[in-house]
């Protein structure tokens, strides 16, 4: 049998510090999160120089824990895989020094990792079978994406969003609504008790055929409408504004995302990203899947948002093609999906 590679991944793009020990690319040993957001919460986003200064405070003790979890010394790994963009560049820094200094001092490879590569990663240790070619709709803070993923390091963007990701959407709307950073699972519980069709928000669909998402008018419309209820001095009703809003983020994301295999002759379609940890876009994905016969796939929410155990899978293919990095590797905040 071939040895057994074990990589030790490093996270850091926005606010959680995160690190795990990932053996083959699909067993998680450990996966260490350090979140950030109760201190980001008092200032309704991410703070990016709070961000960078918690990254230091957490980083040590985050890989330490990582390696005692899995039970793995530090000169057990094969290498060390970091993520070095897109993200927020003094967030970036600080995993990417530490995981470089680290490869230096145990002489192992580094290794580069694309932080919504990781993401899309994170369903190859949800399900040991899964591999490329799929569809993956990538649904994050800062992206929307359908991607038809033709091998591990290997992808096509077939559409994006042209304004909002879909968690900068639901972080927005949340916040109109009086409810905390980050909003996204406060609208995901908050809709779960309110109905869906009291209030018609609008699809943007954009052309005929198109796989481009726009979440702005949505937002919006939200906006307006509970603009014009304050000023009417009538009283709206929360849940049912979270769970119309919601519907319309996911009747869009759904149909796209289904219509995109459908188009390819792609029967296979994934989540990644931290909406895709959304109950009800969860629910009516797979449904659709279920009924159109594609085999769906989406990491356990724990996955979906900011990890290092999706680092370190993704890692493991960029190391098994030797996808190696030198010390002079730097931070990329707009890293473009697929560039290396
Ligand atoms: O992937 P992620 O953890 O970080 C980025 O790379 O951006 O995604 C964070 C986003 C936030 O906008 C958050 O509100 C959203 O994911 N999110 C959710 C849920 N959990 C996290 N959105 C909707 N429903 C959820 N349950
Ligand atoms: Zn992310």
């Amino acid at each position: 049998m071939d040895k057994d590679i074990l990589i030790l991944a490093v996270e850091s793009s926005c606010d959680e510090t995160a690190a795990a020990v990932v053996k083959n690319g699909r067993e998680v040993l450990s996966n260490i999160i350090s979140s950030q957001i109760a201190t980001h919460r008092i200032y309704g986003g991410v703070v990016p120089e709070i961000a960078s200064r918690k990254h230091i405070e957490a980083i040590d003790w985050v890989i330490d824990a990582a390696l005692e979890d899995a039970k793995v010394k530090k000169e057990e790994v094969d290498a060390v895989a970091v993520t070095y963009g897109p993200g927020l560049v003094g967030a970036l820094l600080v995993g990417l020094s530490e995981a470089k200094a680290l490869a230096f001092a145990l002489n192992k490879p580094l290794v580069p990792v694309h932080h919504i590569e990781g993401h899309i990663a994170a369903n190859y240790i949800q399900n040991k079978d899964w591999k490329p070619p799929f569809v993956c709709l990538v649904v994050s803070g800062g992206h929307t994406h359908i991607v038809y993923v033709r091998d591990y390091d290997s992808f096509d963007i077939l559409g994006h969003t042209r304004d909002d990701a879909a968690g900068e959407a639901m972080d927005k709307v949340a916040r109109v609504l009086g409810l905390p950073y980050p909003g996204g699972p406060h609208i995901d519980r908050l809709a779960a008790e309110g109905d869906p069709n009291a209030i018609a928000f609008p699809r943007v669909t954009l052309e005929s055929g198109s796989y481009d998402f726009s979440f702005s008018g949505l937002k919006s419309a939200v906006l307006n409408y509970l603009n014009r209820a304050e000023m009417l001095g009538e009283k709206t009703e929360p849940a049912n504004v979270a769970a119309g809003f919601q519907q319309a983020v996911v009747d869009v994301l759904v149909e796209k995302a289904v219509r995109a295999c459908e188009s390819l002759g792609v029967k296979r379609l994934a989540m990644a990203g931290g909406v895709s940890a959304n109950s009800q876009l969860r629910a009516e994905m797979e449904e659709s899947c279920r009924k159109k016969g594609i085999e769906f796939c989406v990491p356990a929410p724990i996955l979906c948002t900011d990890n290092a155990a999706m680092i370190g899978s993704a890692g493991y293919y960029e190391f098994i093609k030797g996808n190696i990095a030198d010390m002079s590797l730097n931070a990329y905040p707009s890293l473009k999906l697929g560039e290396r």
